[in-house]
């Protein structure tokens, strides 16, 4: 059970100030009758709920696909520099969203944004195996050792072993990283303790989910429920 008015913020309907407006009008009706009360208690999933005569379709948890550009930090708030929230439609920006799993500020690409914390821990854990596609570039050549060493678990500058992850040359000094782990920095890392430096980091997928070329820069849009399901899957 939650307030009327608190609901209808959840699903984008408008600002607090907005929606309770829009109660006091009697623009809000519950099956069918208006209730003038924003702090009227109700379960939304066991009722419908109208907004000027449209039926609101009722979303508990909300999953987004964002291509994060370079310059904006994964937080959910920085006095210097923007974040990924900030990228966020308003009407699509909830209570509690988060990114499933971080991305450096100077990374690009694919970032999952949720309010349902289950959902991003079972992208995140590294348990689930879900792997997380990048490509690279790089300040030299990725040898031979290099991919044995990502294969056989690198050891980090400060001791701690990753778990093995699988790694493919592409061209001069590029190349394509998967990992299920989320350690911080942890490909920048990877990359350091043999010897090489990231120069250009982009996220292309997490599990069987690829980045919508679709999406320019810093745009965002909803998951459906496909896509949700596709993360888990050929992962
Ligand atoms: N590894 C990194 O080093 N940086 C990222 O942003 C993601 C993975």
């Amino acid at each position: 059970m939650d307030r009327l008015d608190k609901i209808l913020v959840s699903q984008g309907v408008g600002s607090r100030r907005d929606v309770q407006k829009l109660i006091r009008q009697n623009a809000v009706t519950l099956d069918g009758k208006t209730v003038a009360k924003p702090d009227f208690k109700l379960d939304p999933e066991h009722h419908e709920i109208g907004v000027n005569g449209q039926a609101l379709v009722f979303k508990k948890n909300i999953y987004i696909m964002m291509n994060k550009p370079q310059g904006v930090v994964c937080a959910a708030k920085d006095n210097l520099s923007k974040t990924v929230l900030d990228l966020v439609p308003e009407k699509l920006r909830r209570r509690n969203l988060a990114p499933a799993g971080r991305l450096d500020k100077d990374t690009v690409g694919l970032l999952i944004l949720t309010d349902d914390g289950d959902f991003a821990h079972r992208i995140i854990s590294p348990k689930n195996h879900v792997y997380k596609r990048y490509y690279a570039e790089l300040d030299g050549a990725v040898t031979d050792e290099t991919v044995h060493s990502f294969e056989s678990g690198v050891r980090l500058s400060d001791g701690t072993v990753c778990m093995p992850a699988r790694l493919e040359k592409a061209g001069e000094s590029g190349a394509y990283v998967e990992i299920c782990e989320g350690k911080f920095h942890q490909v920048k890392r990877m990359f350091s303790a043999c010897g090489l430096s990231v120069l250009y980091l982009k996220r292309l997928s997490i599990g069987g989910l690829e980045l919508d070329r679709k999406l320019s820069e810093g745009e965002c849009r909803e998951l459906t429920k496909n896509e949700r399901c596709v993360i888990f899957i050929g992962k």
